[in-house]
């Protein structure tokens, strides 16, 4: 196997700092605002090989280039975090590739709002959280570039005690890294005007914000601050799974949707608490002005209905309709709530409410009144580890005069896609979404997709819902069709076909 190795430019990863530097800390790394830094160099990369596993078992080697880029802006506040490294592919199963005009691939793996480094890998990153291909790997055997992010997450803190990942700097980080992709243009392999983004979890949160802000002016200052490249971040195409944002009010449609399903335990969260939040929820579902084909207007009193003809019934029809016969039978038979009739599904809300069974989160799910979760963390600030980020939340511990920090509305406008879609939409956002969750997934309410859906729905998009049935957090289930989905909406032709069906 030939292996050429071409090393430039990666003196800032050797001389990157441990975690801890602080924030206003480019200075140490010497660089200036100048966009000069952030010039793509073609030939400094490593020739790899990769064996990729296709959905179909089927496995292709994949001889790809591997750059790695010290830092994506020119004013790192810590550049283990702040770089990313780009995959190209040469030759996929001995063919020739040509990348220059495929689509990117744009993968964060931030997961829990937490840190996310690729400064210190060596190569694609092929295998999957759940030990099979992982998204990256299918897009690079698919003749796509890979670009992998690294983001600023919430824990990090200097040694003053100062919090430098807390809220906005995830998604301004991955902004910062779109930004340098299309800075780029006519440098880095692939075409910047096809970014697709990808990530789940706290990282399809992400892309989703990735997805619905782009080129939003609310993050100019924060982007100016780390020397981020004179360029658009607006994205093509959003790839999501499981996102867990619209943070503020999550609490409230988790009691909607989980408020009357027992913890593990068995026993329910408190009612008062539940009952409070879920009331609540109304006014919210009502300021979205949502609505959806054959719902009308969508309210607390018919979101229900709606999740459960547009996306639960779907979901159990489809994988009951997969299975053999027999198979289908035994299922069926241990879950008498499901009636099959036409080869379709049908069962009422509150039964699969019941189905799902206990809830992973105690009320309130994400603003704790004790501040212990990620969410709490994630709007820290300063020396500030983590605070409350709704009133309820807020004035169930100080009082009813209580005000949240002066600087949290507007932080919370920056992490939820939400904002950039509700009322008049963001112009520049992706036109093209997939959105992926399973039915058993607790970590936040169903409501969540299911309005980001609805709302991308009604404004034209080009919207790919659907939800895995009886999965749980993270299931990614239809990865090749995730693959195929980007060559059609991107319109590449390319290495379409290759890998198995
Ligand atoms: C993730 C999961 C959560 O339940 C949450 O509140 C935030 C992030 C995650 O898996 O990324």
């Amino acid at each position: 196997m030939q292996r050429r190795t071409v090393v430039k430019g990666l003196g800032a990863i050797a001389a990157a700092p441990a975690v801890g530097v602080a924030a206003g800390s480019a200075r140490a790394a010497g660089r200036t605002a100048d966009d000069g830094t952030l010039v793509f160099d073609p030939d400094a990369f490593t020739e790899l090989t990769v064996a990729v596993t296709d959905t179909e078992g089927t496995a292709h080697e994949v001889v790809y280039r591997f750059h790695k880029v010290a830092s994506y802006v020119a004013k790192p506040v810590d550049v283990l975090y702040q770089s990313l490294n780009v995959s190209v592919p040469v030759t996929i199963d001995g063919t020739a590739v040509d990348a220059r005009n495929a689509p990117i691939l744009l993968a964060n793996s931030v997961g829990g709002y937490m840190p996310s480094s690729v400064a210190n890998k060596t190569g694609i990153t092929a295998t999957g959280m759940g030990g099979g291909t992982s998204r990256q790997g299918l897009a690079l055997a698919a003749g796509y570039v890979v670009v992998e992010p690294g983001a600023r997450g919430r824990t990090l803190v200097d040694q003053a005690g100062t919090y430098y990942g807390t809220a906005p700097a995830a998604i301004v980080d991955l902004k910062a890294a779109v930004r340098y992709l299309r800075f780029n243009k006519g440098r880095i392999p692939g075409n910047v005007n096809r970014i697709v983004s990808s990530g789940v979890s706290a990282g399809g949160a992400l892309s989703c914000l990735l997805g619905a802000s782009g080129d939003s002016p609310l993050y100019e200052p924060y982007l100016t601050a780390i020397g981020a490249a004179d360029a658009s971040d607006a994205i093509f195409a959003t790839g999501a799974w499981c996102p867990i944002t619209d943070l503020e009010h999550a609490d409230m449609a988790y009691e909607w949707c989980w408020g009357s399903n027992p913890l593990a335990g068995g026993a329910l969260v408190d009612r008062t608490v539940s009952g409070e939040l879920a009331a609540a929820y109304g006014d919210y579902v009502a300021s979205l002005k949502l609505s959806a084909p054959g719902f009308g207007r969508l309210s607390a009193r018919n979101l229900d209905d709606y999740l459960l003809k547009t996306f639960m019934r779907p979901s159990a029809t489809k994988y009951l309709a997969a299975l053999p016969d027999p198979a289908r039978e035994t299922y069926l038979a241990a879950h008498p709530f499901i009636t099959w009739k036409n080869g379709r599904a049908t069962f009422t809300w509150a039964d699969f409410l019941t189905h799902v069974g206990a809830r992973k989160k105690n009320a309130p799910s994400f603003d704790a009144f004790d501040l212990s979760t990620p969410e709490n963390n994630l709007y820290g600030t300063g020396t500030t580890r983590a605070r409350h980020f709704t009133l309820y939340s807020l004035r169930h511990e100080s009082g009813d005069s209580a005000r949240l920090d002066e600087d949290v509305p507007a932080k919370l406008h920056l992490m939820n896609p939400m904002h950039h879609l509700v009322g008049k939409a963001n112009g520049s956002r992706s036109r093209h979404w997939w959105i992926r969750l399973g039915t058993k997934d607790t970590d936040t309410s169903h409501t969540v997709a299911g309005n980001l859906s609805a709302r991308l729905t009604g404004l034209g998009d080009d919207v790919d819902t659907s939800y895995y049935w009886d999965a749980g957090h993270g299931a990614d289930q239809d990865p090749a069709d995730f693959i195929r989905w980007i060559a059609a909406v991107s319109g590449h032709q390319g290495h379409r076909g290759r890998l198995g069906r």
